[in-house]
């Protein structure tokens, strides 16, 4: 017989899950090496205009599709578009699956920093660093202890696991990152930082290739197309607002995207180290951020803990949204049990990051 389908227990801790699925490695990590990458302002602007125009939409879409049809992506878009649509929720549940997979080793690296700065300082070459935290078994190791952690909350279901994490983690990451950009204010140089972050050149803004990488970052940072919010709202009861709900959510994800640039800017233009992440790669800022950290001295230290945490925090609450997209579409598919669903998803998943 199937399982009853659960709910959430409140509207607001509705709200911090989907916000915890938004608010990830994309807005601390990804957003800022796009915007350094792309010139400053002008892809803040578009990536707020994109946000806007196309994530609320989409966002809205899936609310209603999860919350009117009550299931996961695959039974909800057949419940709407008839069987055909079903290759469409499959694709969701696909993408969760491997996005999950490279994310859980991005966000091993970040619990590792995390450790380094608190037991050992961020001192030391960062290049060298980065290539040890990156590669090898230990970075298998922290990849392995972030899935468990995943699985762990995905396990204690809708309430007591996913929407308990949210409801303890996400003020957590709010109160970091306002406590960064208070200080980063604070620092010598900042201005010229802010000036970078804020002052638009109209010239950059006709990019067709910035307006996309805009649109690419805005989707990513909402969780849209994996079936994410679609999956939390099929936990909703009939009377939640969802324009509104959707509007808290695509705000905040911008607002905490925005205020980690207010960190992140100020930092890097106060220690001269902009040019080391202009042009950057992925890799860039695990590099550069670290040794503003360590030229800061134990100030750069308190801070660079504090950063990774809030790091460590987004990209936790995001991948237990990735793993509950698999394991809800599995539960309602083959009426498996929460627990072993989620075990045996989580180590799939697991085992595929390893490569
Ligand atoms: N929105 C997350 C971030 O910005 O890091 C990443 C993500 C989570 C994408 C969940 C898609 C998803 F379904």
């Amino acid at each position: 017989m199937a399982q009853p389908r659960e709910q959430w227990a409140s509207r607001f801790g509705f709200v911090l899950a989907a916000v915890g699925s938004a608010v990830g490695l994309g807005n601390m990590w990804r957003f800022s090496y796009l915007t350094a990458e792309n010139g400053g302002a002008a892809f803040v602007l578009l990536y707020l205009v994109m946000t806007a125009l196309i994530g609320l939409p989409i966002m809205l879409a899936e609310l209603t599709v999860g919350r009117g049809a009550g299931r996961s992506p695959i039974g909800a878009l057949a419940h709407y578009g008839g069987p055909r649509w079903r290759a469409l929720g499959m694709l969701f549940v696909a993408s969760g699956f491997l996005i999950l997979a490279y994310y859980s080793v991005i966000a091993g690296w970040t619990v590792r920093y995390a450790l380094i700065g608190l037991l050992a300082g961020f001192e030391g070459d960062p290049a060298a660093r980065f290539e040890a935290i990156a590669s090898g078994p230990k970075a298998l190791l922290w990849h392995l202890l972030f899935m468990g952690a995943t699985v762990g909350v995905v396990m204690g279901g809708v309430r007591s696991g996913i929407e308990r994490a949210a409801v303890v983690l996400m003020p957590v990451l709010f109160a970091i990152v306002v406590g960064l950009a208070i200080y980063a204010a604070t620092l010598p140089g900042a201005g010229a930082g802010y000036r970078y972050y804020l002052e638009l050149d109209f010239a950059a803004i006709m990019n067709l290739d910035v307006l996309i990488e805009a649109a690419g970052q805005a989707f990513f940072s909402l969780s849209l197309g994996m079936g994410a919010i679609l999956t939390y709202a099929s936990y909703l009861s009939r009377d939640n607002h969802l324009p509104r709900e959707g509007a808290i959510i695509a705000g905040a994800d911008f607002g905490v995207a925005f205020i980690a640039g207010l960190v992140v800017f100020p930092l890097l233009f106060a220690l001269g180290l902009q040019e080391e992440v202009s042009g950057s790669t992925l890799g860039a800022l695990f590099i550069t951020l670290p040794k503003a950290f360590a030229e800061m001295g134990l100030a750069g230290r308190v801070v660079g803990v504090f950063f990774f945490v809030a790091l460590v925090v987004g990209a936790l609450t995001s991948a237990i949204s990735l793993l509950e997209v698999v394991v809800s579409s599995l539960i309602d598919r083959l009426d498996w049990e929460r627990h072993h669903a989620a075990f045996r998803l989580g180590g799939a998943i697991a085992l595929l990051g390893i490569p």
